[in-house]
C-alpha cells in the first residue's frame, strides 16, 4: 500500500516538477566524490598478451559468425592496457575525485584459480592503482565486471554452479591483498543484466539461452558469492577502511496509467529488476511479489518446486546485510503497464515478469532507446532511502549514448545537468545521502554486443576510422571539467 501511493506521487510529483524550479542551492559537498568509470574488457585491449588467459568474452567475441554488432571485439579497445598512464592523466585533468575500473580476472589468474598468478598482469593493476593515487583520486575496483576466465567456464565453473563461490573468494582475497589502496571495492556489476544476458537470452558470453532457469540460478549463486565475499573482508581485513558492496543497476519505473493494475506492473517490475538484489542484502530474502510470481507459474507448469532457488535460513544470516554502501548504475526511467498472462508452455523470465514496458511520447529517447527523464533519479533515490535505510549511496555508472558522430554532444550535457541537478534535489531536499557520481563512461568504449558504434564516453574515440585511438575532448568534457573542479551546477533551466 505504501508502495501503491508513493508510485501515485511519482506522477504527481511529475505534474509538479514539471512546472515548478527546482529548489537546490547548485553547491554539492567539498568532499563529495565525482567520477568516471571504465570496465577491463571494454578498454583494456591487449587480450593475449603478458601471459593473460582468455575471457568468455575473447571466446565469444572470436566466434564465427560473430554475435556482435559489425564483427567487433575487445582484442585491442581503448589499448588502455599500454595507455593506462595517458588515460589517468586524463581522467585527472578532468578533474575527478574518483576513478572505476574493473579487474580482468584472467589477465591475474589466467585459469581463474587463485593458485597461478600471472605477476604481470597483478603488476598492470598495482601500477594502475598507483596512477590513480598519485593524481589524488580515489581508486574505485570492481572485481568482476563481466569477463569471466574462460578456463574456469571450460571446467564446468560459471555463475550457474556453487564451486564458483569460493574460487571467487579467493580471488578477491588476492586482489584486496595485493591493492591495499583501493578506496571503494564492489564484487560484481549488475548482477541482474549479467544473469539475464549471459544464462537467459544468450546475447552476452558466455551464451547461455536458458531464460526462466538458469539465469535465476545465476543470481542466487552470484548474491551468495558477493555475501561471502564481504564476509571474508571484514573477517580478514579489519584494518582496511575502503567501503565494500555490490553495483546493482536499477532504473526507474512509473505506471502507465492510474489503474490498479498498471501500479501493480511497475512495482513488480522495480521488485524483478532491482528488489531481486537489493532485498536479499538488506532484508535477507527474495521479493515476496518476485517469489510469489515465479512459484505460481511453476507450479501451473507442472513443477514440483519453483523455478527460483529458494534462498535458506543459512543464506539469509549470509546475505543479510553484506553491504557497507550503496552502489547503483541508473540510466533512464521506462512505464510499465500490466501485460496478460502468458501460456504456461512456454517458460522465461518476461512471462514471470508480466510486464510491458513502453517510453511516454513526451520523453526525450537516445539512440539506446533510453528514456532521459532526470526526474526518475531522484524518485529513485527516495524509494531507496525508504526501502533500505538511508545508506550511503555511489552513481557507479550513470550516463547516456550517443552515435558518436560529433564531438558537439550536446545530449550528453543536456543529460548530465538535469540528472544531476535532480540528483541534488534530492540530496538537499529529500535528505538522501549520495555521496559520489561516477558517470558512464570516461571514454567511448565497447558496448559489449552493440559493438563500438555506441558512444558512452565524455572522451570520444572513433574506434572505426582512427587506428591511432587519439583520445578527443568533446562538449560535454568540458561541461564536466567545470563540475567537478567547482561543484557547482547551475539548475535554472532544468526542468
Ligand atoms: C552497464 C554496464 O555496467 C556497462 O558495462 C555498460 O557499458 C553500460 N551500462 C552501458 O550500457
Amino acid at each position: 500500500m505504501q508502495q501503491t501511493i508513493a508510485f501515485v506521487l511519482v506522477l504527481l510529483q511529475f505534474a509538479f516538477n514539471a512546472d515548478g524550479a527546482l529548489k537546490n542551492n547548485g553547491q554539492f559537498p567539498r568532499n563529495f566524490l565525482f567520477g568516471a568509470a571504465t570496465a577491463s574488457y571494454q578498454i583494456e585491449g591487449a587480450w593475449n598478451e603478458d601471459g593473460k588467459g582468455q575471457s568468455t568474452w575473447d571466446e565469444f567475441t572470436h566466434r564465427i559468425p560473430s554475435p556482435v554488432t559489425n564483427n567487433d571485439t575487445g582484442d585491442i579497445a581503448c589499448d588502455h592496457y599500454h595507455r593506462y598512464k595517458e588515460d589517468i592523466k586524463m581522467a585527472a585533468d578532468l578533474g575527478l575525485q574518483a576513478y572505476r575500473f574493473s579487474i580482468s580476472w584472467p589477465r591475474v589468474l589466467p585459469n581463474g584459480y587463485a593458485d597461478t598468478i600471472n605477476e604481470k598482469g597483478m603488476q598492470f593493476y598495482k601500477d594502475l592503482v598507483d596512477e590513480i593515487v598519485k593524481y589524488g583520486m580515489v581508486p574505485v575496483c570492481t572485481l568482476f565486471h563481466w569477463d569471466l576466465p574462460l578456463k574456469l567456464y571450460e571446467n564446468g565453473i560459471d555463475w550457474r554452479n556453487e564451486k564458483i563461490i569460493d574460487i571467487f573468494v579467493a580471488y578477491s582475497r588476492l586482489m584486496i591483498q595485493n591493492l591495499p589502496k583501493v578506496g571503494y571495492w564492489s564484487t560484481i556489476n549488475e548482477p541482474r543484466v549479467h544473469c539475464l544476458r549471459s544464462y537467459g537470452d544468450g546475447k552476452h558470453a558466455p551464451g547461455i539461452a536458458e531464460s526462466g532457469i538458469a539465469d535465476y540460478q545465476c543470481s542466487y549463486v552470484i548474491l551468495k558469492a558477493h555475501a561471502k565475499a564481504y564476509r571474508m573482508y571484514k573477517k580478514e581485513f579489519p584494518h582496511y577502511k575502503a567501503p565494500f558492496g555490490i553495483v546493482i543497476d536499477c532504473q526507474w519505473y512509473v505506471p502507465a496509467t492510474n489503474s490498479s493494475e498498471d501500479i501493480a506492473a511497475a512495482e513488480r517490475y522495480y521488485e524483478f529488476e532491482c528488489g531481486m538484489y537489493f532485498h536479499p542484502i538488506s532484508k535477507g530474502d527474495w521479493p515476496d511479489i518476485v517469489k510469489k510470481r515465479i512459484a505460481h507459474r511453476s507450479q501451473l507448469e507442472g513443477r514440483s518446486s519453483s523455478r527460483l532457488p529458494q534462498i535458506t535460513p543459512e543464506d539469509i544470516r549470509l546475505m543479510k546485510g553484506a553491504q557497507d554502501y550503496i552502489a547503483i548504475n541508473h540510466y533512464f526511467t521506462i512505464m510499465a503497464a500490466n501485460a496478460e498472462e502468458a501460456s504456461y508452455d512456454e517458460i522465461n523470465y518476461k512471462h514471470d515478469v508480466r510486464v510491458n514496458l513502453l517510453n511516454d511520447p513526451s520523453w526525450k529517447i537516445s539512440v539506446l532507446g533510453w528514456a532521459i527523464c532526470p526526474f526518475g533519479v531522484r524518485e529513485l533515490l527516495k524509494h531507496l532511502k525508504e526501502q533500505y535505510g538511508n545508506e550511503p549511496i555511489i552513481f557507479a555508472e550513470i550516463g547516456v549514448a550517443d552515435d558518436g558522430t560529433s564531438l558537439k554532444d550536446d545530449i550528453r550535457t543536456e543529460y548530465y545537468q538535469g540528472y544531476f541537478c535532480y540528483i541534488l534535489e534530492a540530496m538537499q531536499i529529500d535528505d538522501v545521502n549520495v555521496v559520489a557520481i561516477i558517470p558512464w563512461s570516461l571514454m567511448d568504449n565497447l558496448e559489449w554486443a552493440k559493438g563500438y558504434i555506441y558512444h558512452f564516453g565524455l572522451i570520444g574515440i572513433d574506434f572505426y576510422n582512427d587506428p591511432t585511438l587519439t583520445r578527443r575532448l568533446k562538449d560535454s568534457t568540458y561541461f564536466y571539467r567545470n563540475v567537478t573542479t567547482t561543484k557547482r551546477i547551475n539548475c535554472d533551466n532544468v526542468k
